[in-house]
Formats: structure tokens, C-alpha cells, sequence
């Protein structure tokens, strides 16, 4: 079996033909699905999904670059929705500077509240990363000298020396679809300096297609087993191997409501 840690199952993409995509996943051997909020409104329809759909946990938060477009009391809202039955992690939450959609002391913000959030009520956190992983790791390491942190980094495409800290700092470490490309022999060489016990794999769907779909323009949740493939395939283990373990460490990690 194999759980795609990270799809954005909520989103117009597949308004039209949930069920197929469902039903496909669990073809593909997909057992679980993490479906993944980016706003308060996002964070509901999850909920909701997860209720509705037995493969499907909800993971509730503000997404960085959502955080300007936040209301007044919608994170009183992701604080009430990450206590009901189906909610697995906080989240995505993290920062971003390649989009200019929110300034970045607002994220540093929410980051940080959804970090205590996780170190109050147990549930991990989902961290989204682009171009600031000095500052993802500094506020990480703060949080650290608070408590202990459950958390992983999403679709990395960071360095191996970000990811090892970051490994260090107690978290997991998840690839997409993108560490199955042509060009990205450096992301595969990071994902393989990975220690199995702390590794995961995701979608992201509806983004970013993994080969040999690439061409794919939607993304979903099947398509975590081509990914799962191709890093099994560079790290030298078997494929059965590489899926129970990551399985294994994602269970565990997202346990809550088992
Ligand atoms: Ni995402």
C-alpha cells in the first residue's frame, strides 16, 4: 500500500469526477490520501471530503501565500477545525518569496502559529518551502528549543544539507512529483540521502504530473506510485520495501483517529 501524503483533492480540478479519481487511487494500491487545506474555507472542504470518503484525512491550515487573503477568525476556524474527527496535521503552512502574494513578516505569523498549534495539540504540521529555507530552518530550530516537533517538509526541492537539518530537527522529508524528472538528478540524489525511517511521498495534486505521466496536465493521487518507483529505484531498494516503509512512516506520523 501506498499513502500520497499531500493532494489538493478540495479544488475545482476535480469538482467533476472525485469518485473516478478515488477509485483510481485505490487501483493503484493508493490506501490513504492526505487532502490538503490552503485556506479556512479549503480547510472545511477537507474536512468534509474526509468525512465523506474512507481513503481521505484532512490536514487544515493557511497556506502562506493565502495568509493576506485571511478574514479576521479564520484562524480561530483552523484552530476549531483541527480538533474534529478526520483532521490528521496543521496545514501547508511555511513561507514563501517566490510568489510576492503576502509579505513575508504576515507568514513568519502564521508559520509560527500554526507551529505552536502543533506543539499544543500533537498534530503535525505540513511545511511549504520556496527560496527562504535559511529562514524555514531558523524558525524551525526556535520552535525546536520550545518542544519536541512533529512535522514534514513538503514536495522538497531543497538542498541535502536543509533537508539533513531538517531530519535533525525531528521532521520527515517528502518528494513529489518534480524529483522524477529528467533534469532533476540533484533533488533525486537528496531524496537518496534521505534515511528511509524519516522519508515520504506525495502528489500534490493537482500539480505537477510525475514521469512517465508528465504530460498529464492534472495530477492525482494514482500518480504517487510513479514517484514511489522512480525513488525506490534510485535509492537500490525494492519497490515493495520502499512502499511499506513509506507507508509505515506516514501512518505513524499523520496517527491521529486510527
Ligand atoms: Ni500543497
Amino acid at each position: 500500500m501506498l499513502y500520497d501524503t499531500h493532494a489538493h483533492l478540495d479544488q475545482q480540478a476535480f469538482a467533476d469526477d472525485l469518485p473516478v479519481v478515488i477509485h483510481r487511487a485505490r487501483e493503484a494500491g493508493v490506501g490513504r490520501v492526505n487532502v490538503i487545506g490552503v485556506d479556512a474555507h479549503s480547510s472545511r472542504q477537507c474536512v468534509r471530503l474526509a468525512a465523506q470518503w474512507a481513503p481521505l484525512w484532512a490536514v487544515v491550515g493557511i497556506q502562506p501565500n493565502d495568509v493576506a487573503e485571511a478574514k479576521p477568525g479564520d484562524w480561530d476556524e483552523i484552530v476549531r477545525l483541527a480538533a474534529t474527527p478526520g483532521v490528521v496535521g496543521l496545514g501547508e503552512t511555511g513561507l514563501d518569496r517566490y510568489w510576492d502574494h503576502t509579505p513575508i513578516d504576515a507568514q513568519k505569523d502564521f508559520f509560527d502559529r500554526h507551529l505552536r498549534l502543533s506543539q499544543a495539540s500533537g498534530l503535525p504540521f505540513v511545511v511549504h518551502m520556496r527560496e527562504c529555507e535559511q529562514e524555514v530552518l531558523d524558525m524551525l530550530g526556535e520552535a525546536r528549543r520550545r518542544g519536541p516537533l512533529r512535522g514534514v517538509m513538503h514536495s522538497y526541492t531543497g538542498s541535502a544539507d536543509g533537508a539533513a537539518q531538517a531530519i535533525e530537527l525531528g521532521l520527515h522529508v517528502s518528494f513529489a512529483g518534480m524529483a522524477t524528472f529528467k533534469k532533476s538528478d540533484e533533488l533525486r540524489a537528496v531524496a537518496v540521502s534521505v534515511p528511509l525511517e524519516r522519508l515520504l511521498v506525495e502528489t500534490d495534486s493537482p500539480y505537477l504530473s510525475p514521469e512517465p505521466v508528465r504530460k498529464v496536465k492534472r495530477n492525482e493521487p494514482a500518480h504517487v506510485a510513479h514517484t514511489a518507483r522512480r525513488l525506490a529505484e534510485v535509492r537500490g531498494e525494492p519497490f515493495e520495501r520502499f512502499a511499506e516503509a513509506t507507508t509505515a512512516n506516514a501512518l505513524a506520523l499523520f496517527d491521529r483517529a486510527e
